[in-house]
């Protein structure tokens, strides 16, 4: 974007799997870098790349432009933030922290109060897909420091900010793994399912990814019919929904591998 700036110093604090690899990542852009980790020794790995280490988590929030936080849970970056408001009142703040939407709205009021400029964000990568083409971060809060940090936040994976809505990243995140979670519970089920008949967990895998994988481009056809229900003709309307997933629930049942999961498809999936 024409307008990013790059920043003049950055902290990053938690040095877990994933913020080491958000601080590499940084080095890696040529920034000038600050980290702080609770267990220091997992902070020397990146001093001896040129990293600057802060002896308190308070020295490491009062020193950058960018703040960034990778710690375990919501707590965890309570306890660091809070007793910092002073220090960081004119700063950015981004929260990369797994939490829930209303965990991020909350950090997002007690920021708002201190005249901090907050964004929370959901990492959609493991820690070695960071920096690579396959990752991507999500956003959400203050609008002006995303353009304004774009060049930055572009060296973790593609930046895409989804709304002003402190919650809507996490929202978005928590989403998506539901996504997975679902897929993975299918995947599951219908392993059992064939291995009743000699066959392999492995060999579906085979079969199961590919078919999902082109399955995938349903979703934006769908979509519409969430968006925008009153004006959506499903393809597939509720009965033949309903009957498709009842013979796979009875395959389910004569294997003897019988689940909750077909009855709560049946219960939450309308037409599609
Ligand atoms: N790993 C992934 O694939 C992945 C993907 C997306 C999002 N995330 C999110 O990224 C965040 C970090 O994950 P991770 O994989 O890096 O976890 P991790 O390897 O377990 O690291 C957790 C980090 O939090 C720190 N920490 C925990 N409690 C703390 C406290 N009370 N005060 C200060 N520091 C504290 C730990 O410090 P110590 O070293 O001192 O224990 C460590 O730096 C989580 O919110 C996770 O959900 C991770």
């Amino acid at each position: 974007m024409s307008n990013s700036v790059t920043a003049q110093h950055i902290s990053v604090l938690g040095l877990g799997a994933m913020g080491a690899a958000l601080a590499q990542a940084l080095l890696a852009g040529g920034h000038q870098l600050t980290v702080w980790n609770r267990t220091p020794s997992r902070a020397e790995a990146l001093v001896s790349q040129g990293a600057q280490v802060a002896a308190t988590s308070a020295e490491a929030l009062a020193v950058a432009d960018l703040v960034i936080l990778c710690l375990l849970d919501d707590a965890s970056v309570r306890e660091h933030l809070e007793p910092a408001a002073a220090a960081l009142r004119g700063r950015t703040v981004i929260n990369l922290t797994t939490a829930t939407p209303e965990q991020a709205r909350s950090l997002g009021r007690w920021a708002a109060e201190h005249e901090v400029a907050l964004m929370d964000g959901g990492i959609m990568a493991v820690p070695s897909m960071i920096g690579g083409p396959a990752a991507f971060v999500l956003y959400s809060g203050a609008a002006a420091e995303f353009e304004r940090f774009h060049g930055v936040l572009e060296l973790f994976g593609r930046a895409e900010f989804v709304g002003e809505d402190f919650g809507a990243a996490a929202m978005y995140d928590l989403a998506i793994l539901g996504g997975m979670y679902s897929m993975f519970a299918g995947f599951q089920q219908g392993a059992k399912m064939v291995r009743t008949t000699g066959g392999t967990a492995a060999h579906l895998a085979t079969l199961m990814a590919p078919f999902l994988q082109a399955m995938t481009t349903m979703f934006a056809q769908y979509a519409p019919g969430i968006d925008d229900p009153e004006s959506y003709v499903p393809e597939q309307d509720a009965d033949f929904t309903a009957g498709a997933i009842g013979t796979i629930d009875k395959a389910a049942v004569e294997s003897g591998t019988a689940t909750e999961l077909f009855g709560v498809l049946l219960r939450t999936l309308p037409g599609i």
